[in-house]
């Protein structure tokens, strides 16, 4: 029980925590659009390629930077050198911001998850006479509604969070994530038998070399990395957070391989719930949050009496997925302030730090809210746009991979090869293909970031430079 804050039991529960983290919406709705577009078969190709060459070191990074530290992401910078405490509050700052609008989403979610629980009982329920371009709008745009449920799902967070490492987040995700798993495999089979929807997995899998054309495979290089490292949840600290309360028994690169197969797998079923259904109802693949609130909603109301049954499973599917993320986000600002309580010699007390973050999470969350996804014509930085999208630019577009990148360099450069063959060699355990990663690590990942950096930049501002 290193500094009051607890560790994971077993690596079962560490690895649903883990696992639990890297999916949530971005595997539900990002990857079988994207994998679509970018080619199929050939995109998961290029995907794999590029979560093993970078995605594992990175993520092999942070989980033993995490567990030789036994702090939060702030301290463990601070503790390798001053100078690198900025890349700890870069790290701290990108889950305070993602959590506003995360929280959000997954508020919207567990509305869409009851209103359709209630239509099974009720067939006129509102959700199921209405229009489910109308009915999202209507919601989002009524401010007291959607910051009711953006606040109820801060709150579900936090009681997690501060319910401990082990009898919080461990035993919340042993139970969510295999639930998560049996209710992909229902919603497949109902999606795949769908009249027409086999076209969706057509659209999701056939490798299409037309992506490729001319410099189109740079756009499918830097649509493939800025997925994957924003499903495996990388370069924010969660993996040096959760790193942290891994007891030094346990194998981390083994772990780190499971956890990234266990994301991958888990985005490409969800696809063959997504994308069937989309195709069978013949709706828009590449829709942002429309495809989940419109366009899947219209698929549940259009399948008769099942409708609604299937729609409160699908919701509450996706509820599951973003709060087992949301808990890694809130738990990396939890972990930093319990780290600086004990520094002043106050007592860890994990339930007084998790209300402050969570306090502060709350009016944020509130905040993008009522911003009602720009509808509000709040004041804005950029004159105009939703602040969802401006702090997915901070935290997602720019931080992150920033973080990711200069991570690499310290580890690649700074640290040295004996800095990880030590913690990852502890008990006996293995630190496979060594020569191979750490060249990763001073070269292939940064440059990797270096390009997922200026992909994310170049679509936020449509500069069209890939
Ligand atoms: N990995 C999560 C997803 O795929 C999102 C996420 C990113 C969660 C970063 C936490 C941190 O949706």
């Amino acid at each position: 029980m290193e500094n009051g804050k607890g560790q994971f039991k077993n690596t079962f529960g560490f690895l649903m925590a883990a696992v639990g983290s890297a999916v949530g919406l971005g595997n539900i709705w990002g990857f079988p659009y994207k994998m679509g577009n970018g080619g199929g078969f050939a995109f998961l190709a290029i995907y794999i390629v590029l979560a093993i060459l970078i995605g594992y070191v990175i993520m092999l990074g942070e989980l033993t930077l995490g567990r030789n530290s036994g702090k939060g992401i702030i301290l463990t910078y601070k503790e390798l050198s001053n100078k690198f405490t900025i890349l700890g509050v870069m790290g701290f700052l990108s889950p305070y911001l993602i959590l506003s609008f995360y929280s959000m989403l997954g508020g919207y979610c567990l509305k869409y998850s009851l209103s359709n629980l209630v239509a099974i009982f009720n067939r006129n329920a509102v959700i199921m006479t209405s229009d489910p371009g109308e009915y999202f709008v209507s919601f989002f745009s009524n401010p007291m509604m959607s910051t009711v449920f953006t606040l109820i799902f801060v709150a579900a967070t936090a009681i997690i969070v501060a319910g401990g490492v082990s009898k919080g987040i461990e035993k919340f995700s042993v139970i969510a994530m295999p639930l998560l798993f049996v209710l992909l495999i229902v919603l497949i089979v109902r999606a795949v038998t769908l009249d027409g929807g086999v076209q969706g997995l057509e659209f999701m899998f056939k490798p299409n070399w037309e992506a490729f054309k001319g410099t189109g495979w740079i756009s499918v290089f830097a649509s493939a990395g800025g997925q994957m490292f924003f499903s495996l949840s990388l370069g924010m600290g969660i993996m040096i957070t959760y790193g942290s309360y891994i007891p030094k028994e346990q194998p981390i690169a083994k772990n780190a391989t499971t956890i990234i197969f266990f994301d991958t797998v888990i985005a490409i079923m969800a696809g063959m719930i997504v994308m069937p259904a989309v195709f069978a109802f013949g709706m828009e693949p590449a829709a942002g949050p429309s495809l989940l609130y419109i366009s899947l909603q219209n698929v549940f109301q259009s399948m008769g009496a099942w409708g609604p049954l299937f729609g409160f499973l699908f919701f509450f599917l996706v509820f599951i997925a973003a709060i087992t993320s949301s808990i890694s986000l809130l738990e990396v600002l939890t972990s930093s302030v319990i780290d600086a309580r004990v520094a002043k010699n106050k007592s860890a007390d994990r339930k007084k730090a998790t209300i402050g973050v969570t306090v502060a999470v709350a009016l944020l969350a509130a905040f993008v809210s009522l911003d009602g996804l720009g509808t509000a014509n709040m004041p804005h930085i950029f004159g105009q746009g939703t602040w969802l999208d401006t702090f997915d630019l901070l935290s997602e577009g720019l931080m992150m991979p920033l973080s990711a990148l200069l991570m690499s360099l310290i580890i690649g450069w700074h640290l040295k090869d004996s800095f990880l063959e030590k913690e990852l060699t502890l008990h006996g355990n293995k630190f496979p293909a060594r020569k191979f990663t750490m060249a990763c690590f001073k070269v292939i990942a940064p440059v990797g970031m270096l390009f997922v950096l200026l992909g994310q930049i170049s679509n936020f501002f449509g500069l069209g430079w890939f």
